[in-house]
């Protein structure tokens, strides 16, 4: 019997704001072959960061990865606040009440631990960033030297449309969250790997992958009910899928076109909205995906799933 190849799992860490979109990309991360989850670090986004650190210790918990420790950002943009508009329901993860969870948060704060996580590896961490990215921006401003440390960045953030409005894109919420700490991330010249908000539109689920979720398994009916409270305005008949593109953008890039881009960050209204501008005829500084495979990238889901109990 052919013995099977070794695989190589990457070292990452996680930057997010469960948020029912990242719980789907914590499961997909977790149960693949090829990402090993070193720490989940939590920012400030769809909920504030001790919210989002208890949601994720609950979808841990849920998919019985209760070994991955997990530490809650400051919750503090990097220099100016930010409004946000909540459309993951009431705690975050829709209105689901999940068993008591006797496990707790990391003492101390994210950024620090993010650094010391990084530094003992041996080998280049990936940092995969869900949400706006202050954590991340904080520990590279404090920790210069880090990046060596850093295989690359792959960050949900962004969108290629260019709409209409002054040709300026549309404020995706991880960038316009806190612009500042991503001009700080271009700044840092850190290796930037962007999948942006369409993937996510793209390659939603369905109503009828939202039925077959609900008649997997236990995660799959708490997924459903999850999704129940899912309002992500651009997506009407179904459930956006923004952050999980960015795990299968690292477990499974042939289902990906992605191109060289040049990225800034501009502020287009007297509130300060930052957004990403992506130029694809400028010296680039970064990738972005254009396109998914919307059928692989469905069937990487499913496969997810039949992983869980
Ligand atoms: O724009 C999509 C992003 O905003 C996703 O990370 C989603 O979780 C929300 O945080
Ligand atoms: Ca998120």
């Amino acid at each position: 019997m052919k013995k099977q190849k070794e695989i190589k799992k990457i070292p990452a860490i996680i930057n997010c704001d469960p948020g029912i979109d990242d719980a789907i990309a914590l499961i997909m991360a977790i149960k693949s072959d090829l990402i090993d989850v070193k720490l989940i670090t939590t920012d400030l986004g769809n909920v504030s960061t001790e919210q989002a650190g208890q949601n994720t210790l609950n979808i841990l918990e849920l998919i019985g990865a209760d070994d991955i420790p997990v530490a809650c950002g400051e919750g503090k943009c990097l220099e100016i606040e930010r409004p946000r508009v909540a459309v993951h329901g009431k705690t975050g993860l829709g209105s689901y009440v999940f068993p008591k969870n006797s496990r707790k948060l990391l003492k101390g704060d994210a950024v620090d631990i993010m650094y010391q996580t990084i530094m003992a590896e041996e080998e280049k961490t990936t940092l995969i960033c869900l949400s706006p990215p202050t954590n991340i921006a904080k520990m590279l401003l404090k920790y210069p030297d880090a990046k060596d440390k850093i295989e690359r960045l792959v960050f949900m953030v962004g969108s290629i449309e260019q709409l209409k409005r002054g040709a300026l894109p549309y404020a995706e919420f991880n960038v316009a969250g806190d612009p500042e700490a991503s001009k700080a991330i271009l700044k840092s010249k850190v290796k930037l790997e962007i999948v942006p908000m369409e993937m996510g539109h793209t390659a939603y689920l369905d109503w009828q992958d939202v039925f077959k979720t609900k008649n997997m398994n236990f995660v799959g009916s708490v997924l459903e009910n999850l999704y129940r409270e899912y309002k992500d305005r651009h997506v009407k008949n179904g459930i956006a899928t923004h952050d999980s593109c960015a795990i299968a953008y690292i477990t499974n890039p042939e289902i990906f076109k992605v191109e060289p881009v040049k990225v800034d960050i501009r502020y287009y209204d007297k509130l300060g909205t930052g957004v990403f501008v992506m130029n694809f005829d400028k010296t680039p500084n970064a990738l972005t995906c254009t396109e998914i495979d919307i059928k692989k990238f469905k069937k990487l889901y499913f496969k997810m799933l039949k992983k869980c109990k």
